[in-house]
């Protein structure tokens, strides 16, 4: 088994995951140590990052050393793919050697599903350009659902504003299905040349505006998203209009936003131009619970995928 993507995932398997997450947090921001601590022991796990990553890439690589396994990682510079070789026979080259799971960051969609396909070992999408993101989209997930989540560790009657670079954003396609599928309502917004047209595949039940404004409203927790310029194909952006009409500063948070919204970001945040750094460090903010509970998330997901084989 593999993990793609979020879309077409059940609350059931969504849930699961996070539940499984959860045994590795502790209420005092220390890792619970976890029975399954060992649970890896012998496993070798290849992270093959082809894009930048600092979040990702680290954090899969802990969570794969705290469960006892070994990690090899792969960047395209000093490798053969500068020889021509692909990144598919790249891989079987490496499942030859004993790999056991595969966390792959690369710029083209098809990338993990075409390696999915070829491989016998379980293939972790940690990015596949402007696609997907499930990892990020869980613990996402994962986040919210421990701030405002109901005893249920559901987020229905909740809604959750998606603002910025929508469109080029993997995490917004991977967080839509994710809040989705626990009930959440998403609001989806940012400029016209960065939101989903109406009838766009990929963005399920999502509701789509172009103001601030209206996008934060009525949101509990508000995800702020950079401008994607690496996926922009040299597109210019005129930043000053950007942050006039996008940018979270504490002024948007007094005038647009309910008293009780929280505040999340992927990362990297570009401070000042998407986010101001006063709402970044602030008391709404959850940015570094996202990172913290992403570790947790990974532990879970490599778990779930390597256990039992
Ligand atoms: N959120 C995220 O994917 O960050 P990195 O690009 O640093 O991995």
């Amino acid at each position: 088994m593999s993990l793609i993507e979020l879309r077409g995932m059940g609350r059931e398997a969504i849930a699961s995951l996070l539940d499984r997450a959860e045994a590795f947090l502790g209420d005092d921001g220390v890792f619970v140590p976890p029975d399954r601590a060992r649970s890896l022991e012998g496993k070798a796990i290849a992270l093959l990052f082809f894009e930048p990553s600092t979040r990702t890439r680290i954090s899969f690589e802990l969570a794969a050393k705290r469960l006892g396994a070994t990690t090899v990682l792969m960047r395209a510079e000093g490798s053969s793919l500068q020889k021509g070789e692909t990144v598919l026979d790249t891989c079987l080259n490496l499942e030859a050697m004993g790999i056991d799971a595969f966390i792959v960051r690369h710029r083209e969609r098809d990338t993990p599903h075409v390696l999915a396909e070829h491989l016998s070992r379980p293939i972790i999408n940690a990015g596949n350009g402007s696609g997907e993101h499930p990892s990020q989209g869980l613990l996402d997930a994962l986040t919210l659902r421990r701030a405002i989540g109901d005893e249920r560790g559901l987020l229905e009657g909740k809604t959750v504003a998606i603002i910025g670079d929508i469109v080029r954003s993997r995490v917004a396609r991977s967080d839509v299905h994710a809040f989705t599928a626990l009930g959440a309502r998403v609001v989806l917004g940012g400029p016209p040349t960065m939101v989903p047209a109406r009838g766009d595949d990929g963005w399920g039940e999502a509701e789509v505006v172009t103001s601030r404004r209206e996008a934060v409203a009525e949101a509990d927790a508000v995800v702020v998203l950079r401008i994607q310029r690496e996926r922009m194909n040299n597109a210019s952006v005129d930043t000053d209009a950007y942050v006039r009409d996008w940018n979270i500063d504490e002024g948007v948070v007094a005038e647009e936003l309910p008293a009780h919204a929280k505040i999340m970001h992927p990362g990297p945040v570009i401070r000042g131009e998407e986010l101001s750094s006063a709402v970044a460090d602030g008391p709404r903010s959850l940015i570094l619970e996202q990172v913290r509970c992403g570790v947790a998330m990974r532990q879970a997901i490599l778990g779930a995928l390597l256990e039992e084989r």
